[in-house]
């Protein structure tokens, strides 16, 4: 049976809509995930949902137990993940409200376990990581936003800082001239732990703000990203139900 994964994030702490048929506490080897995993269906296929920051909202990006979550996910048997982010843009088109589908990432974080094969009882183990999502589901966001007639980005680097604070604006300039179009804070290790396990993976962008700096002199207002992430998340929803389309009817 087909099973798609979403890990939610910042504004995002559950799946509206899904019809839940299970609700479970999973433990790991690692530890607990950040909330229950809620399965369901909605549109007419199966989904298994996590919130990526606790539900309420209370796990900082650099205290998620991203392990427990993606080992949680393959517990499960998803075939597929999704992971739904709150960014800053940086890029012209990564503007707040827009969806944006990166195909990149550069990884500013440091502390964070990167890895399930640290241990010295299992062999080393590099992963390919040239490029770090899944092309096929990456092409299954961006058909659904097209049938959904919304406007998606459909490439991107993401910049993945430590937080829990914003950037300054020297910070965002710096990563502007590595090449990153937004930043966030919770893409790695996550992408690399699913791609250690073999799970297709990819990110979809809810840009909250300008990054800093980009927007004159303004400062960052909390306000101002709760708002654009409202508008993001509504236009993810419809990207969803695409999503499903699709997933239910093969091309051919
Ligand atoms: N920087 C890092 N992470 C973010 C931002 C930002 O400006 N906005 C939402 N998540």
């Amino acid at each position: 049976m087909k099973l798609t994964g979403i890990i939610g994030g910042t504004g995002m702490t559950r799946l509206d809509g899904l019809t839940i048929t299970r609700r479970q506490a999973v433990m790991t080897p690692y530890g607990a995930p950040s909330s229950e995993l809620v399965q369901g269906t909605l549109h007419g296929i199966e989904w298994v949902f996590l919130a990526r920051h606790g539900d309420p909202h209370t796990i900082p990006p650099h205290r998620i137990n991203y392990r427990a979550n993606v080992w949680a996910m393959h517990h499960y048997g998803v075939d597929r993940l999704i992971a739904v982010a709150a960014v800053g843009g940086i890029s012209p088109e990564a503007a707040p409200g827009n969806i944006v589908v990166p195909d990149q990432l550069i990884d500013y974080t440091f502390d964070r376990v990167q890895t399930f094969h640290d241990g010295t009882e299992t062999p080393v183990t590099h992963i390919d990581f040239t490029h770090p999502y899944s092309s096929t589901v990456r092409h299954a966001l961006l058909t659904a936003a097209r049938a959904a007639q919304v406007e998606v980005v459909d490439y991107g680097v993401y910049g993945c800082t430590q937080g829990p604070r914003l950037e300054t604006r020297a910070e965002i300039r710096r990563l502007q001239q590595d090449g990153c179009t937004l930043v966030g804070m919770t893409g790695m290790p996550e992408a690399a732990l699913a791609r250690e396990l073999d799970i297709p993976y990819a990110c979809c962008a809810v840009v909250a703000n300008w990054a800093a700096g980009l927007a004159g002199e303004a400062e960052i207002s909390m306000d101002e990203i709760h708002a654009n992430l409202l508008t993001g998340m509504q236009r993810f929803q419809r990207v969803l139900q695409h999503l499903a389309y699709a997933t239910e009817t093969p091309a051919g």
